[in-house]
């Protein structure tokens, strides 16, 4: 999704936003810009990576006071005059945005019939338009914003800055939204990873705010009353967003799986929401892609009465209750939208699992329990997929008054050797199957998830049963199947499934518990991986599969921390 970032300070703002920008590009996007506010705007703006305008930046004069994006697509292709920032027909306005403006065609008729000219296809373009038009009534910038944001429709995080003023206008809806308190300098981004360099404090700026910062203050005011929002500590550091040596982030993030897990299994909040939850009579799980594998994960080990809806199809399906909603970021747009729906009918209590504190869903939601995870930069879930299914799991074993479960996910890791190998068989492979049954159905799922957004593999997974229902057509000689087989009440008849595969010449590739001889002989792709609790498997099974997934990517000479056609956080529906 779209990255933003602003700085208000007293000079190197070229510097400051691009290294902002940098730290925005793991949320996925198609080209960039940024916007410096001197005597005159200033401006570059292009399609393709923020290392493209870095080589240009030096030409710009610099300045103290600027905003930078970067833009994934929603209206208008990806090109140099629909990038960010976009300004009036004066040159004197330049805004960047974050969401969708759902009215702008109303608006942008408008203000054509007033003889503005618009240069690109994109929503956004009509704020600086619409601002220019409230400027020519004599008022202050503040007055002229706050009536143009009163008349957006939509989601937006919005930054403007006007020639000859050293100050950036905001506005916050739907779009996450973050100002970073300096000494001497002020930040705004869509997340605290473009100023955690420079400063550990932030301000989380809510739905509805309106204000500005310059290098010394901050204004916030909702419905046109100043208001004080609180400071929050950020604990992460800059160097916790760094790869610490690895490749890519995303192996990175795959080897801080044991620290993820064990510092989340440590939340006493955990304890508080097995309590809560052991009060209900049903729950709804509600999430989207890899934390939706969690929610699924969660129906397979407990014993409450649940139901998991995808986010994006929980309008159409729900029915009232309570809703537990699992999201990473906390700012899925369909995730949102369905804490929302629950809101507007009333509908009951709404539990939040999420990785990232201050985002939208901990403040939507009645209770909270975090993941600790750290940042994931790579836009692929890993140790935040884990992280979720530790808490889920806690929950589980709180509840059955079980004995928090321990994770051995260093044996998973060791065969990080094994699975590189494997991965180049997989690398020459057009298509691949997953299959699993019970919850390692699951694990199956997330391993195809993993293999088709990384390395653009096919790679669909069924449960061991619905092989013979269908699929199985499509299984012939050479075509690789991987088996999730743990010990547990499956593993005779995934057994069976696996001599499906092989009687119609597939290839096995079999994940199982070590030392397990009758997989062994059946497979001479057979991957041994520690002893678990059978409920909980896929917490350890999943982690080969991840690792196979990057080499794979790797191997074909992809990116795995910015897989195309993908973002971090989806923050439109
Ligand atoms: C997983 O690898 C994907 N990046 C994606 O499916 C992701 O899990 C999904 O978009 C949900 O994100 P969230 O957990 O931040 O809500």
């Amino acid at each position: 999704m779209c990255g933003i970032v602003g700085y208000a300070g007293g000079g190197g703002a070229r510097e400051v936003l691009l290294r902002g920008l940098k730290s925005l590009e793991y949320r996925g996007y198609d080209s960039a810009g940024l916007a410096l506010c001197g005597d005159r705007l200033h401006l570059l703006k292009d399609a393709g990576r923020v290392a493209d305008l870095e080589v240009r930046i030096e030409h710009m004069t610099e300045a103290g006071t600027g905003i930078g994006h970067t833009r994934w697509a929603t209206h208008g292709v990806p090109s140099q005059i629909n990038a960010h920032p976009h300004t009036d027909c004066t040159r004197k306005v330049a805004v960047i945005h974050n969401g969708i403006i759902e009215n702008f065609m109303e608006l942008k008729s408008e203000l054509m019939k007033g003889g503005h000219k618009f240069k690109s296809d994109t929503d956004t373009e009509v704020i600086p338009h619409m601002i220019e038009e409230e400027l020519n009534k004599q008022q202050g910038m503040m007055d002229a914003f706050r009536k143009v944001v009163n008349k957006l429709e939509g989601s937006y995080a919005i930054l403007a800055i006007i020639e000859g003023k050293n100050e950036i206008y905001f506005a916050r809806k739907h779009s996450p939204l973050v100002i970073g308190l300096g000494r001497g300098e002020n930040f705004l981004a869509s997340d605290v990873i473009a100023f955690l360099p420079h400063t550990r404090c932030a301000v989380f700026v809510k739905d509805g705010d309106i204000g500005w910062v310059n290098s010394e203050k901050i204004y916030v005011e909702a419905d046109g009353n100043k208001v004080e929002r609180p400071f929050t500590n950020i604990e992460w550091s800059a160097e916790d967003a760094m790869k610490g040596g690895y490749p890519h982030f995303m192996l990175k993030e795959i080897y801080e799986q044991p620290d993820a897990v064990a510092n989340t299994l440590l939340d006493a909040r955990i304890e508080q929401l097995a309590t809560e939850l052991g009060h209900l009579k049903e729950l709804e799980i509600v999430a989207a892609g890899t934390s939706y594998h969690a929610g699924l994960a969660f129906m397979y080990a407990s014993d409450l009465k649940t139901r998991l809806l995808v986010s994006s199809e929980f309008r159409a399906l729900y029915k009232g209750g309570d809703v537990l909603a699992i999201s990473q970021s906390g700012e899925t747009a369909d995730t949102l939208q369905a804490v929302r729906q629950v809101r507007a009918v009333n509908g009951g209590k709404v539990f939040g699992l999420v990785n990232v504190n201050g985002s939208t869903l901990t403040r939507l939601a009645d209770q909270t329990v975090y993941t600790h995870a750290g940042p994931e930069i790579g836009v692929a879930a890993t140790k935040t997929f884990t992280s979720q299914l530790a808490v889920l799991y806690g929950i589980d074993a709180e509840l059955k008054g079980k004995k928090i479960p321990t994770f051995d996910i260093e044996s998973a890791l060791r065969l990080n050797g094994e699975m590189k190998k494997l991965s180049i068989d997989m690398s020459r492979r057009q298509g691949i199957f997953y299959i699993g049954r019970g919850p390692s159905s699951v694990t199956a799922r997330e391993g195809a998830l993993k293999m088709k957004e990384l390395a653009y593999i096919q790679a669909e997974a069924y449960e061991g049963g619905e092989l013979k229902h269908g699929p199985l057509a499509l299984i012939e000689e050479g075509v690789p199947v991987v088996a999730v087989c743990p010990n547990d009440i499956h593993r005779k008849k995934m057994i069976g499934s696996i001599e499906e595969v092989k009687a119609r010449g597939g290839v096995p590739v079999v994940f199982g518990e070590a030392g397990d001889k009758e997989l062994k002989a059946i497979s001479d792709r057979f991957y041994g991986l520690p002893a678990t609790d059978p409920f909980y498997s896929p917490l350890t099974y999943v982690v080969p599969l991840q690792l196979l997934a990057y080499h794979t990517a790797v191997l074909l000479g992809w990116d795995p921390d910015k897989p195309r056609n993908l973002a971090k956080s989806v923050t439109v529906e």
